[in-house]
């Protein structure tokens, strides 16, 4: 594990779109997986700001989702999928056919996490895994407690998820109960992962990530046996 440690949030964003920037730069139809939730967006708005004055070419990238809540179609403004869509894909000039998607309908959900897990292996797997860190040790909805070979699935939400998820859509009443994520073993995989964590709140679970016992307890701890991952965290969230 590399620990890169930020004075800031803003410094942490430099510093995780140029880590971004680099992997587009040596190849330009790298396979991506990119989180949403609150942490990256500074990256993103980054990167974004990069392709509006010509510095950066994204138009061949590959964009895998990370997660996405069952039941909720695309047009719901909870929809993971939109919010990737509106914060990273289309600000940064990717076709959306370009994006493998992960099933939102319980209709045929098992086959089409199959055939994501299928498009992944296809990629030769990840380039690179933007991650951030959920409050119990989830990464994408790896739940505790997770097999470190958990396939793309979906799984019902712990309350710790329900409750930080509110946040994001106005109260826990509208938060889904049931969410589907990329596999902890297709995370794993990847050949280079990049760790976001910001803010007091996560000091807690990170000291556990990088450093407390690997277990299924705490998902995030598997980090600890992956190869090339960098942990991007601002001084915050650092537990010195
Ligand atoms: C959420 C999502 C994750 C996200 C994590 C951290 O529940 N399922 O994909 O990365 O929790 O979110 P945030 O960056 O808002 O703290």
């Amino acid at each position: 594990m590399k620990l890169i440690v930020t004075d800031d949030y803003e410094a942490l964003s430099l510093a995780g779109a140029e880590i971004m920037a680099e992997v587009m730069a040596a190849k330009s139809d790298a396979a991506v997986l990119v989180a949403t939730g609150d942490t990256p967006m500074g990256i993103y708005r980054e990167l974004a700001a990069r392709r509006a004055q010509g510095r950066l070419d994204a138009s061949r990238l590959r964009i895998f989702q990370l997660d996405e809540y069952v039941g909720v179609p695309p047009q719901d403004e909870r929809s993971l999928y939109g919010w990737m869509a509106r914060s990273f894909v289309h600000p940064l000039g990717t076709p959306e056919a370009s994006v493998v998607r992960l099933p939102w309908s319980a209709n045929g959900l098992e086959a089409s996490c199959r055939a994501y897990d299928q498009a992944v292996q296809s990629a030769g797997g990840f380039d690179l895994a933007v991650l951030g860190l959920g409050p119990n040790g989830h990464l994408g909805f790896n739940e505790p407690p997770c097999d470190a070979h958990a396939p793309t699935r979906a799984i019902d939400l712990t309350e710790a998820s329900i409750e930080s998820n509110a946040s994001y859509w106005g109260g826990t009443h509208r938060v889904p109960h049931r969410a589907v994520t990329a596999g902890m073993a297709q995370l794993m995989a990847a050949h280079e992962i990049l760790l976001v964590v910001s803010g007091a709140h996560k000091r807690d679970i990170l000291r556990l990530t990088v450093s407390g016992p690997i277990t299924p307890d705490v998902p995030s701890s598997f980090l600890q046996q992956a190869a090339n991952v960098i942990v991007l965290a601002d001084r915050a969230a650092w537990p010195s």
